[in-house]
């Protein structure tokens, strides 16, 4: 297994559009496992494959306290979505900053496993709100697009200026 190099806000490959998988073999499920490696590493609570340069519609994610619920999502849909919910977002390409969003707060999902196996759930809470974040990223939307204009460049500047700090 191998960690992967997470693309950071304002990298203009996160605006990318991830195309469907079709093909359930090795590589992808190489993929999902060095996915797993670099999520649980960071920390973080889920990672779409946008997020690591590779433009499929795949996510992980292990929402649970333990850090031992591992989940592959793939091709995900949501079918159903209800209610409304604010909630504080992070994320692993906007490293530092956590910023309220509003997201539906019941979804009904279906989504297939690196096997190819298809399966319909649904989701609340924290989850629903992971699913929700994580399937944007694969649409290349960020969770800062929801911030006003004033919040997202500051979120901008700053990132930019550490990256500068970081390359001297
Ligand atoms: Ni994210």
């Amino acid at each position: 297994m191998a960690l992967l190099n997470i693309l950071h806000f304002p990298d203009p490959r996160l605006r990318t559009v991830a195309k469907a998988v079709t093909e359930f073999d090795d590589e992808l499920r190489l993929l999902v496992s060095n996915m797993f490696e670099t999520m649980y590493e960071a920390p973080g609570i889920g990672l779409a494959a946008t997020q690591v340069d590779r433009h499929i519609r795949l996510l992980v994610m292990d929402v649970s306290e333990g850090r031992n619920q591992p989940r592959c999502l793939i091709n995900p849909e949501i079918l159903e979505a209800d209610g409304e919910e604010e909630t504080d977002e992070g994320c692993l390409s906007v490293p530092g900053f956590y910023e309220k969003v509003r997201r539906a707060e019941h979804i009904k999902v279906r989504s297939y496993n690196e096997n190819g196996e298809v399966a319909e759930f649904d989701a609340d809470g924290i989850e629903a709100v992971c699913i929700q974040h994580e399937m944007d990223h694969l649409e290349g939307k960020l969770f800062v697009d929801y911030l006003s204009n004033l919040k997202r460049n500051r979120i901008r500047s700053k990132l930019v200026k550490s990256l500068k700090q970081q390359a001297n």
